[in-house]
């Protein structure tokens, strides 16, 4: 991740906000989602690491759960001065931490008050996909910088979808025509400001967008890039950083 003090101070950054402050009661850990662990680490830092990865991000802006701030910036700091450690050539960038809202929306709309003026794309991430590609991160980014206004990266529906009434079938929607969506989402700045300007709530940022008439343009997804919401994913997670950890010897 490159420095904000890094060259002319007129220069353009990409800040990723990343929203932290649900409070996991699917996932009923006890704890907030942010602060669980797999294999020692938590889902935050696992986050920190692959929003840290991508070069091209110069800010990042953290929304934790009111209670935990001063947790969430600890383990902020110690992710950012271990990223520091393996890069010597490269700071960590700007990083703050704040309380988040009450809903999903709100937390994104408190991060966005802290954005640096020098903030042209902005890039909204769940820490619930911790395991998150840089690659996903280049592709969104990459449509940004080609002009698009909102971008969100995408998976194929793989199982059969009915729509339902009560506990009976009524349809049979074509999955050809679905898309599951991930994060990051990225935007134009002025777009995600006059997105959250209306008030509104909802599950992503681009669904705000939409609200705007404005075009989102998809990228690929990643299968890594899954949401852990129930205590199932939480066992993949587990799987998934095992597996890392053999490829990696
Ligand atoms: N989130 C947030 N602020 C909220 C609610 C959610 O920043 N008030 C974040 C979560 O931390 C998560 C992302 O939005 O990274 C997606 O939310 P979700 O998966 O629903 O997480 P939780 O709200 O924590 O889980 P649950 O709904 O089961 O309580
Ligand atoms: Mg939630």
């Amino acid at each position: 991740m490159n420095s904000l003090s890094d060259g002319g101070d007129d220069r353009k950054i990409v800040t990723a906000i990343l929203v932290a402050a649900g409070s996991g009661e699917r996932l009923g850990a006890g704890e907030p989602k942010a602060l669980v662990r797999v294999g020692g680490t938590t889902l935050l830092e696992f986050a920190l690491r692959s929003v840290f990865d991508c070069e091209r991000i110069g800010e990042v802006i953290v929304a934790a759960p009111p209670g935990k701030v001063t947790e969430v910036s600890r383990l902020c700091q110690q992710e950012s001065d271990r990223y520091a450690e393996r890069n010597q050539d490269c700071s960590p960038g700007a990083l703050t931490i704040l309380a988040g809202g009450a809903t999903r929306s709100e937390s994104v709309a408190v991060a966005l008050k802290a954005v640096s003026d020098r903030a042209h794309h902005l890039l909204v991430h769940d820490v619930a996909r911790p395991f998150v590609t840089v690659e996903v991160i280049d592709r969104v980014l990459d449509a940004l910088d080609a002009g698009a206004a909102a971008v969100i990266p995408v998976r194929p529906v793989t199982d059969t979808i009915k729509r339902v009434e009560g506990d009976v079938v009524v349809a049979t929607v074509d999955r050809e025509e679905l898309r599951a969506v991930q994060t990051p989402q990225g935007f134009q700045r002025d777009v995600l400001i006059s997105a959250h300007a209306s008030g509104e709530s909802a599950t992503d940022d681009a669904s705000l967008v939409e609200m705007l008439g404005i075009a989102v343009t998809i990228v690929d997804g990643a299968d890594e890039a899954f949401k852990i919401t129930y205590p199932w994913d939480l066992a993949v997670a587990q799987a998934f950083v095992e597996h890392m950890k053999t490829e990696k010897n």
